[in-house]
């Protein structure tokens, strides 16, 4: 049994916690000053003010957090982060005027950093990763979300797969990934159609990777010149075959019933929506998917941003994380994203950090976790101020303590 005491402020999120994570108010924000915390491996077991522990957790020696705020596990629920090469000229073309469509059709764009991914070795693409993610665990991140999807051959995705699983061995107990598996994030140049390469590559891959246990989840890009409706269908029908949960890349560029159709099978998420219908964000108010927005993208590309107030107001539960990748948005921060996009989106403070903590983490399954309460899992991030505002305040520095784990 452990015990955190003095900690100037604990964010707690109950209330958000109690309210699924919808229709949040500023008021739900369930702050306590001068706060304990007691838990074990598995369990937070008392929360509460430092002057109302209970007597048999006041032997316990304990370690004081004063001057540091303890809130709930930050979770970057979308990124790409397994990927060789970079495409920082594409950034400069879209400043001087190109999108992100045109330089992915002139030959950029997803299959530019497969082959600059195919180059590279599973122990080279790993080693990348692991700077990667300790550069992440630095700013107080504690659960991410990675992607396949820049191998776009059976090989080279099965190898993807094995290399986020090894990184998932390797930061046992340091930081929780969720394997998310994405074969069908962009259609090769030597297949005919996206149906032809469903067929014969993400369908019989899936097969194999959730036989061999390899993944948690799949992912799919439902966008034109991408992954069509039909194409989203079999994914997740296949993924409901294997007890798999879905996740979609949902009308981003262009409108194609994303949302609605995450929500028809359940998804976990449905992420992006910068170009959502009314219809799809009412599917989703009623549904179990979490609306997961990536302003970093919108920030990167230049696109408008995600109608956040609109999805907030409807119900939905939303989640942001960073999609952090090397073509849409190469920004690894989810929580420096979330404090610059919240007054774009009109967020309120519970609104912002339940999107980056138990919205995240239910959009990855994880309903054990995201609120500092009696029963969830101790999962918690540590910062080195005496005051939850300043975190938001100072997105630009990194506050961020040291890990627990
Ligand atoms: O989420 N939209 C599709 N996939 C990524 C982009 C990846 C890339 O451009 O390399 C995204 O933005
Ligand atoms: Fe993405």
């Amino acid at each position: 049994m452990y015990l955190l005491k003095n900690i100037s402020q604990l964010l707690t999120l109950e209330k958000a916690h109690q309210k699924d994570g919808r229709n949040l108010k500023a008021e739900d924000i369930s702050i306590i000053k001068n706060a304990a915390l007691v838990y074990n491996k598995d369990k937070i077991l008392w929360v509460g003010a430092q002057n109302e522990l209970p007597g048999k957790y006041k032997k316990l020696k304990g370690k004081s957090l004063k001057g540091k705020c303890l809130i709930p596990e930050i979770v970057d629920c979308h990124t790409h982060l397994v990927f060789g090469g970079d495409r920082s000229h594409e950034y400069v073309m879209r400043l001087n005027g190109e999108s992100y469509e045109k330089i992915a059709a002139m030959g950029g764009g997803i299959l530019s950093t497969v082959s600059q991914t195919q180059n590279k070795s599973i122990d080279e693409l790993f080693k990348l990763a692991v700077k990667r993610i300790e550069k992440i665990r630095g700013y107080g991140i504690g659960t991410i979300e990675i992607k396949s999807g820049y191998g776009l051959s059976f090989e080279a995705e099965y190898n993807l797969a094995k290399v986020i699983h090894k990184l998932k061995k390797h930061f046992k107990n340091k930081i929780q990934i969720c394997s998310t598996y994405m074969a069908a994030h962009a259609v090769p140049k030597n297949f005919p159609s996206s149906a032809a390469y469903m067929q014969e590559v993400v369908l019989p891959l899936l097969q194999k990777l959730a036989k061999e246990q390899l993944i948690d989840a799949v992912d799919i890009f439902h966008e034109p010149n991408y992954f069509t409706q039909a194409d989203v269908i079999k994914l997740f029908e296949a993924a409901k075959k294997y007890k798999l949960p879905c996740k979609s890349h949902a009308d981003e560029f262009k409108e194609d019933g994303g949302g609605k159709l995450a929500a028809q099978f359940q998804a976990l998420s449905a992420d992006h929506l910068l170009s959502t219908s009314d219809d799809s964000i009412r599917a989703l108010a009623t549904a179990e998917t979490v609306a997961t927005l990536l302003p970093g993208t919108a920030f990167f590309l230049g696109k408008p941003q995600a109608n956040a107030k609109k999805l907030l107001d409807a119900g939905c539960k939303v989640a942001i994380a960073s999609d952090f990748n090397p073509g849409s948005c190469h920004w690894d921060n989810v929580l420096q994203i979330a404090c610059m996009a919240a007054p774009t989106y009109k967020m309120n403070q519970t609104q912002m950090w339940a999107a980056i903590t138990l919205n995240a983490a239910h959009a990855l399954g994880f309903k054990n976790q995201g609120a500092l309460v009696a029963g969830l899992k101790p999962r918690f991030s540590v910062f080195n101020t005496d005051s939850i505002d300043k975190i938001t305040y100072s997105w630009g520095q990194n506050l961020a303590g040291k890990s627990f784990f």
